[in-house]
């Protein structure tokens, strides 16, 4: 399974959708996750992220580990998105930005 971390908060680019074959991707506020039980680890997403935030949970940054959960349990509650769409105001600046986890909006 794959996992949008951290960096994706408040940049949202929205380019991983595109390339889904299963069309598990999952949208909030400000942020998106994947669902684990539909992810078939095609790994396509991955390079698509201009944030970088998608990673395999077996090879997730340090910290980023909280990340699994969040995006099993937020996958069940948001609405499925499968194209893309404008990143989120200001998504330049928040790109690489630290402490982003508690910006999560549910
Ligand atoms: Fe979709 Fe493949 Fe990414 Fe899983 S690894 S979320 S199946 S694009
Ligand atoms: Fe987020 Fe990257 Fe997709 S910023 S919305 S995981 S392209």
């Amino acid at each position: 399974t794959f996992v949008v971390t951290e960096n994706c908060i408040n940049c949202k680019y929205t380019d991983c959708v595109e390339v889904c074959p299963v069309d598990c991707f999952y949208e909030g506020p400000n942020f998106l996750v994947i669902h684990p039980d539909e992810c078939i680890d095609c790994a396509l997403c991955e390079p698509e992220c201009p944030a970088e935030a998608i990673f395999s949970e077996d090879d997730l940054p340090p910290g980023q580990e909280k990340f699994i959960e969040i995006n099993a349990e937020l996958a069940e509650e948001w609405p499925n998105i499968t194209e893309m769409k404008g990143a989120m105001d200001d998504a330049a600046e928040w790109d690489g930005k630290e402490g982003k986890a508690d910006l999560l909006q549910r």
